[in-house]
């Protein structure tokens, strides 16, 4: 078949590097794509939220299914609009709807559903600016830190965590009356702040049955020890060491099912993936938020483990068909780390060359940001490379990323060397 993937990161490198090894895939179109994933299809100068155009290109290069990486054309509609154009409907988009989106694209529709669904999750209330008081008086009724959440998308930046009252009401009044995330803080979500170490999981679903794919952890800050600025990732290990048969029941009963079937129950049919960010608090789990889409970088080190042909799973997506399909992952562990440019997640330079990327044989290294000029690769974002390694334990797999790490340069490069630091 021919398929289209959306997006242009790590996670979208991943995708098309398992999309290429699938035996029943024809042709594999990238939009836009980086570097790295024009050597496992072609790279399309097409923006993934540019839906006229990717109409045309579906029709143009009879494209069977188009898969889709990042939240913006899921938020905005995509898997819609191909159901309502006569010429698109037969072509299955991997991907929920816009409604079903909205569990990612809006904080408080996420919270109605996990409490309608009685799904484990922080106590909370949602306000708008004709409301700043009443959020002031339940501001004033919590204890500290306060957790303060943008509705709309902004950018994984409409999170703010609080230390005192007062900081908490100055900023509500400016995420509700100063417009401080646009349209995306019309309305905040205050919550309970909720104590424990975060995990990311995964589920496929056709929108009847599901497949749930192994746990990861993400790294966000760009310091060592978790320290500084929050970033898109500095890196990924997978599995999990807290993470024991016994919690991912938990996981996956008290969660996972209760989403599928909640979903359902409500009339809203979910076709894609599912992120559930998760916080292990005492041991049991909670849902911090869910995200319509797999993580990045926990793509990067979840994808490399999955044996199965992916294009195999996403058929019985399309079909409903995923309860027949076999999936299987590998034992060993898959750790990435992420090089960024100096000075992210502030001000940073791009058009940096790259070397050092040929002959690498120890480590799978999936392009972020970067852009080709001719043979060259150069810089093309915060986020540059993630270099992946599999090894017996995360150990093995890290220190293999580590080595690989020397071998690629560019001016300012940085990475955290303390990756699962804080894990077994
Ligand atoms: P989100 O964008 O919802 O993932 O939130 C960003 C980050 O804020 C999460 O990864 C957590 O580290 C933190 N966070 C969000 N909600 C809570 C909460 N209720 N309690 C503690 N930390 C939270
Ligand atoms: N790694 C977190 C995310 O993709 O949102």
């Amino acid at each position: 078949m021919n398929v289209l993937l959306l997006g242009s990161g790590g996670r979208e490198h991943a995708l098309a590097w398992k999309i290429a090894q699938s035996s029943i895939l024809h042709q594999l179109y990238i939009a836009p794509g980086n570097a790295g994933t024009k050597a496992f299809g072609k790279n399309i100068a097409m923006s993934a939220t540019d839906f006229p155009s990717i109409k045309a290109f579906v029709l143009e290069h009879e494209i069977d299914m188009v898969v889709v990486g990042p939240e913006d054309p899921l938020v905005n509609g995509i898997h819609d609009f191909f159901l309502a154009d006569s010429e698109l409907k037969h072509v299955p988009v991997i991907g929920p709807n816009q409604e079903a989106a909205q569990l990612e694209g809006s904080k408080d529709f996420a919270k109605q559903f996990m409490m309608r669904h009685h799904i484990p999750t922080a106590k909370y209330a949602t306000f708008t600016k004709d409301t700043l008081e009443e959020g002031y008086a339940f501001l004033a009724s919590m204890k500290a830190p306060y957790v303060l959440k943008a509705d709309g998308l902004a950018a994984g930046k409409g999170v703010l965590i609080l230390n005192t009252l007062e900081e908490a009401k100055t900023e509500l009044k400016s995420m509700l009356s100063d417009a401080k995330f646009g349209d995306a803080s019309s309305r905040v979500v205050i919550e309970q702040f909720l104590e424990g170490i975060e995990l990311s999981y995964f589920a496929l679903t056709d929108g009847d049955s599901y497949k749930v794919l192994p746990e990861a952890k993400d790294y966000k800050r760009i310091g060592e020890g978790d320290s500084g600025l929050n970033t898109g990732g500095m890196g990924a290990v997978s599995p999990v060491s807290f993470v024991d048969k016994a919690f991912r029941d938990k996981i996956e009963n008290q969660i996972v099912i209760p989403t599928v079937k909640g979903l359902k129950a409500d009339g809203i049919t979910y076709k894609g993936f599912i992120f559930f960010g998760i916080i292990n608090v005492k041991g049991e789990p909670y849902v911090i938020e869910y995200n319509c889409r797999l993580g990045d970088p926990e793509t990067e080190v979840i994808i490399p483990r999955l044996k199965s042909d992916i294009l195999d799973l996403f058929e019985g997506v399309a079909s409903n068909t995923l309860s027949e399909r076999d999936i299987q992952f590998e034992d060993k562990s898959a750790c990435t780390v992420m090089m960024v440019s100096g000075g992210y997640p502030e001000a940073f330079e791009k058009g940096k060359v790259i070397t050092g990327l040929n002959g690498i044989s120890q480590s799978l290294v999936f392009h972020a940001g970067t852009s080709a000029d001719g043979p060259v690769v150069k810089t093309a974002g915060g986020r540059v490379l993630a270099v992946t390694s599999y090894g017996k334990t995360k150990d093995a797999a890290l220190a293999k990323s580590y080595e690989t790490i020397e071998q690629i340069s560019f001016e300012g490069a940085y990475f955290r060397k303390d990756i699962g630091f804080d894990l077994n």
